[in-house]
């Protein structure tokens, strides 16, 4: 018996098995695998159709799924993004989108007391237009929250400082507002106001005169006093009285006064000087003692509201965007003396307790309690001089403003629960 060759027909290897046998292997090693090859390159296109859909649970903005250079691109527009706007926060909810600038338009401008409730909204309105801000506070009465919203946007710096010690900044413009301004607050340490007035605005002028910036100081109706005539013209110099409890501020913002016009005069430093009337709105303290919040909050919780005195008294009341329009126009225009900036719609306290309660819809009752020490008995601006330099008059409404107001203060209630108002009596900023 001889083994097969393959060559015969009683070979080992027929014809028909070498036929199968490369068959065979021609399946194994060229079709499958290019069959594998397109069914693997099906299974990747219809992966990618899910990542680029919604439906694998991915969007088309998911980073995840971004390469180098879109993550690249991505990053520069988000950065382009938070440039241009402000970050909503509970204190300022709506997005503000600031202006873009040219290098020489850009101007940097110091804002000293800018965490407070008038600074914090003149920092708004000089973001967006575009200029590179930085505002000084000690949060004495200001709170962080109150610029809270710019804190990722590149033009914008807070710098924690007192300015009653020197600060050195290359600015352009310097608002100089840095003071507490409702009286429980400033005679909580009368000592300290004074200083805050009057080594405060030397540093800030000593500032303005070495790199050569204009400097607005925020002056008050206060340096009228007890006002002998009515309504209060600039030209009129004032009833105060030096030693009483009001006197840190008034005599403080007096001598502050002084200051801006002896550097004028002799180191030709430009000024500004704003006197400023009952300013209310949005991001007042809550418990800052001033009639409109303490009004507005008793009116809220159904409590009494309480008047000091029989509510004779007037008061005229401004809201706070008209206050920054008219700090702004003074800074950028040419007038160099004292300005009035304020409402002359005049109220009695009894009137504005009434009013209050109809806008709020409270029943609570008016309280009359004891009058405080050097009470101003009137107060209401002449603003013809505004009027005339500057172009500026009051546009929002006494109900308007309160109406925004009231929103604001409700939304604080229900975060906080309960506000005690402050009496009339000096007292500490809670929080
Ligand atoms: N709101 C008004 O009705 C009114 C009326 C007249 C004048 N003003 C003047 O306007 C300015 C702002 O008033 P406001 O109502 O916003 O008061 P505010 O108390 O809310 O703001 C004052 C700001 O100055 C800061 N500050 C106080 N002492 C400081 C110091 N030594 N160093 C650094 N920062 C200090 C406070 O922390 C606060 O942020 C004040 O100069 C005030 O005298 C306001």
């Amino acid at each position: 018996m001889s083994a097969s060759t393959g060559s015969g027909k009683g070979g080992f290897f027929s014809k028909q098995s070498i036929f199968i046998l490369l068959a065979g292997t021609m399946l194994g090693y060229v079709v499958l695998p290019v069959l594998l090859v397109e069914t693997g390159s099906l299974a990747g296109s219809v992966q990618m159709k899910m990542k680029s859909g919604t439906n694998g649970g991915y969007t088309n903005d998911d980073p995840r799924h971004l390469g180098g250079d879109d993550i690249m691109s991505r990053l520069i527009e988000n950065k382009k993004l938070l440039s241009t706007q402000s970050l909503p926060t509970d204190r300022s909810p709506q997005v503000m989108e600031t202006a873009i600038l040219s290098d020489h338009r850009r101007k940097k401008i110091l804002v000293t007391g800018g965490a407070g409730f008038v600074g914090s909204h003149l920092v708004d309105k000089l973001m967006m237009e575009g200029h590179e801000v930085t505002v000084v506070d000690n949060f004495f009465t200001g709170q962080k929250k109150n610029v809270a919203h710019w804190m990722h946007h590149p033009n914008f710096s807070l710098v924690v400082h007192d300015v009653t010690e020197p600060l050195m900044a290359e600015v352009n413009q310097i608002y100089h507002l840095a003071c507490p301004a409702s009286p429980p607050h400033y005679q909580f340490n009368p000592v300290k106001t004074i200083k805050t007035s009057t080594m405060g605005t030397l540093n800030m002028l000593g500032l303005a005169k070495r790199v050569k910036a204009r400097i607005l100081l925020t002056s008050t109706s206060e340096i009228y006093g007890d006002p002998q005539v009515h309504p209060q013209a600039e030209g009129y110099w004032g009833n105060v009285n030096p030693i009483g409890p009001r006197s840190c501020y008034d005599e403080g913002k007096r001598v502050a006064e002084t200051m801006m016009y002896s550097y004028k005069d002799q180191s030709n430093v430009e000024v500004r000087v704003a006197r400023i009337f009952n300013t209310f709105g949005p991001r007042m303290h809550p418990n800052d003692g001033r009639v409109v919040s303490n009004f507005i909050i008793q009116a809220l919780q159904e409590k009494p509201l309480t008047v000091y005195g029989e509510g004779d008294q007037t008061r005229s009341f401004q809201y706070v965007s008209d206050l920054v329009d008219g700090l702004h126009a003074l800074m950028n225009g040419g007038y160099e003396r004292p300005i009035n900036l304020g409402n002359p719609d005049e109220f009695t306290i009894k009137e504005f307790a009434v009013f209050i309660k109809k806008l709020t819809k409270s029943k609570s009752d008016i309280r009359f309690l004891a009058a405080t020490k050097d009470d101003p008995s009137k107060r209401k601006p002449d603003i013809s001089l505004a009027k005339e330099k500057l172009k500026w008059e009051p546009r929002v409404t006494v109900e308007e403003g309160l109406s925004k107001t009231i929103d604001y203060f409700q939304g604080i209630l229900d975060e906080a629960g309960e506000i005690i108002p402050t009496g009339p009596g000096a007292s500490k900023p809670q929080n």
